[in-house]
């Protein structure tokens, strides 16, 4: 059964309070317990001198009161003490500026003196508590990347950066070949001579900025590593995990999971909406709720990262600080955003955080309980969230049917070079994952290397890098497969593949594509029923377009199971395609209201509604439901067998 928890900082309460916390959180329901991830100043106040007591006390109140602890490395907070000691630890902006001391995550993830300090404590840390009976796992760090820190121009970043292409390319010349430099006179004739792709007069080439994206996401592979290393080592049998974001591609996910027994994100469904790409009337009609989309999406994200082990880490329990606007949650959406959680898999929701701090950068985030330590609407909603669990019991596994292909790497490709402003990678994923659920299906969003066998269908977003291999494993399954634009226009040193696009796709699918269009807001290709926006393909081949434009001109071709789409669908096209993949292979749909989502987990389906108004489920289900009604009230939740 899914588990609650929250988030605690015992260094920003009265030690008087502790108890009391602990013995009220297990009351609310919950397990778990975070705590740590930024107390080195209160650790370790003085270089080398450690302050043990105050955090044995914790762990011995937390552990006592029956709550199991899930322990941070403090290494996303150095102190100023460290910072002063080794200044250039800082990371570097795209301008050239220091990122100082004054909030957090002010580290370059190459500098090696700071990795050195980041091992210190954490072995120290592992060595105190590693066989603690309370500690049931380990946060590494605290969202890497928040705040825009993972990719960092200093020095040691440079360093690090020469060391990773001598380790890539046999040699300078391969490089210079790999990455065009003819072009612009920009050969260079060692290593040594190569910067980090800034500052330049116009843009970079590139080649050279994926690379340089490619490294930065490999440093904090190995940031990570370190530290996982020296916890599996001095505190076995313990799960080690670091909690993602929203939204983020900055670094290769996939990559950082191989090394971690759990994926873990911190889900804050207002926030995003408000900070991400959504429309006016969608950011106005889902302002309490979320996108009905949001939370599953990364529900679905993260649980393909570590071999389906996932938890939310942070639960928004009220309106946080962060984003332009932060209006409340409608009554009811904790709750139901607690249980889509379980509905997806997960294994722990934790909330952000247990009490609001009356101090400090956060003191407008709201936790479960109010500063003056009385119960929030987000603990009322905890207690609900905990005898709804009980009443559901154990959960059946998720179910496989449409697997939809994440590459990290192509959003950096497009982010190096877009070509059209509004050429979105996520933008693209997302709205086809939301097409998806809008027609009551499931989705695993996986990696490219991940397993296939099982599903029904597979949808590729835009895979511009695409191996001849996985052309051959995709073809091989006999599902319907889907891959949408700029598949395949690219090799994997950023350059366009012998033939032109769609490169290695063109013996499955055989179609040339000579030139892409980007197309500014309002101007639209016009299909027949639909519209293509923001990016159009002109297609050679013999093949008949299975959808086109109304003159004529194709825009999906088909040959056997795969499909290529030859530009940015609109929500008529993306539902057409999909009805059609899933005739072909007997996957039933249904139109769902636009603000309903289903999921199921092993024989058991639940439905959310998102919206403002109640939604009439008749249409959907007419079995008894374990919970909620069959009108479905707003921010309600209803289950069936
Ligand atoms: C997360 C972060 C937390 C806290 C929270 C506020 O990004 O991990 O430490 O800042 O946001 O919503």
């Amino acid at each position: 059964m899914m588990r609650l928890g929250c988030c605690y900082y015992p260094e920003h309460w009265p030690e008087e309070m502790w108890a009391e916390d602990a013995r009220r959180m297990v009351d609310m329901g919950l397990t778990r317990v975070r705590i740590g991830e930024f107390a080195w100043s209160r650790i370790e106040p003085q270089p080398w001198r450690y302050d043990w007591a105050w955090l044995d006390r914790a762990i011995e109140t937390l552990h006592g009161a029956g709550l199991g602890i899930i322990l941070g490395t403090p290494t996303a907070t150095p102190p100023k003490w460290l910072v002063d000691k080794m200044p250039d630890m800082l990371a570097i902006d795209g301008q050239g500026d220091e990122r100082r001391f004054g909030s957090r995550r002010h580290y370059c993830f190459s500098h090696l003196g700071y990795r050195g300090e980041c091992a210190r404590i954490t072995a120290a840390l592992v060595e105190r508590y590693g066989n603690h009976p309370g500690i049931v796992a380990w946060q590494t760090d605290n969202e890497y990347g928040c705040h825009d820190t993972i990719v960092s121009y200093s020095h040691s970043a440079a360093q690090g950066f020469r060391r990773w292409l001598e380790r890539r390319y046999p040699d300078v010349a391969a490089l210079n070949t790999a990455w065009g430099n003819v072009f612009w006179s920009q050969e260079y004739r060692s290593f040594a001579e190569i910067d980090p792709p800034f500052l330049t007069v116009t843009e970079p080439n590139p080649a050279h900025v994926l690379d340089y994206r490619r490294f930065a996401s490999d440093e904090v592979v190995s940031f990570n590593r370190a530290q996982v290393d020296i916890l599996r080592a001095g505190s076995p049998g313990r799960d080690i995990v670091h909690n993602y974001m929203g939204f983020f591609t900055e670094f290769d996910h996939h990559a950082v999971s191989r090394d971690l027994d759990v994926a873990t994100w911190d889900n804050y469904p207002i926030g995003f909406l408000e900070q991400f790409w959504f429309s006016r009337d969608e950011k106005l009609r889902y302002a309490r709720q979320g996108h009905p989309d949001i939370a599953a999406f990364h529900h679905d994200l993260y649980r393909g990262c570590a071999n389906g082990r996932w938890w939310v880490m942070e639960q928004q329990p009220g309106p946080v600080n962060w984003a332009a606007h932060n209006p409340a949650p409608m009554p009811g959406m904790v709750r139901l955003w607690t249980l889509e959680a379980a509905a997806h898999g997960a294994e722990l929701v934790s909330y952000f955080r247990w009490r609001q701090a009356p101090f400090g950068q956060e003191m407008h985030h709201a936790g479960l309980l109010r500063p003056d330590s009385v119960d929030d609407v987000g603990a009322h909603e905890a207690r609900a969230v905990a005898s709804d669990l009980a009443a559901l019991g154990d959960l059946g596994p998720p179910p496989k049917s449409v697997a939809l292909l994440f590459s990290y790497e192509a959003a950096w490709l497009f982010e190096a070079q877009p070509q059209g402003r509004s050429f979105r990678y996520m933008e693209l994923v997302f709205g086809m994952y939301s097409a998806l659920r809008r027609m009551g299906l499931d989705v695993d969003i996986v990696p490219v290397d991940a397993p296939l066998d099982g599903y029904k269908m597979v949808v590729a977003p835009s895979l511009p890098i695409l191996g001849a291999d996985l052309v051959e494993r995709l073809a091989g399954l006999g599902i319907p497969v889907l891959f949408g634009p700029r598949s395949g226009s690219r090799t994997r040193d950023f350059q366009i593949p012998d033939g032109l696009p769609p490169g290695n796709l063109r013996s499955a699918v055989p179609i040339t594509i000579p030139c892409v269009e980007s197309l500014r807001e309002g101007l639209i290709e016009q299909g027949d029923g639909f519209d293509i926006n923001r990016w159009f393909e002109h297609v050679e081949t013999d093949l008949v377009a299975e959808e086109a434009l109304t003159d004529g001109r194709g825009v999906v071709y088909a040959n056997g199971s795969l499909r290529y789409l030859a530009g940015w669908p609109d929500e008529v096209l993306l539902s057409r395609l999909f009805t059609r993949m899933a005739a072909e292979v007997a996957i039933e749909t249904v139109a769902l209201p636009a603000d309903l989502r289903l999921r199921r987990a092993g024989d058991m389906t639940f439905a959310f509604n998102y919206g403002p108004e109640p939604i009439d489920l008749g249409a959907i289900t007419d079995r008894p439901l374990i919970i909620g009604e069959h009108l479905l009230p707003p921010a309600g939740v209803a289950t069936w067998r």
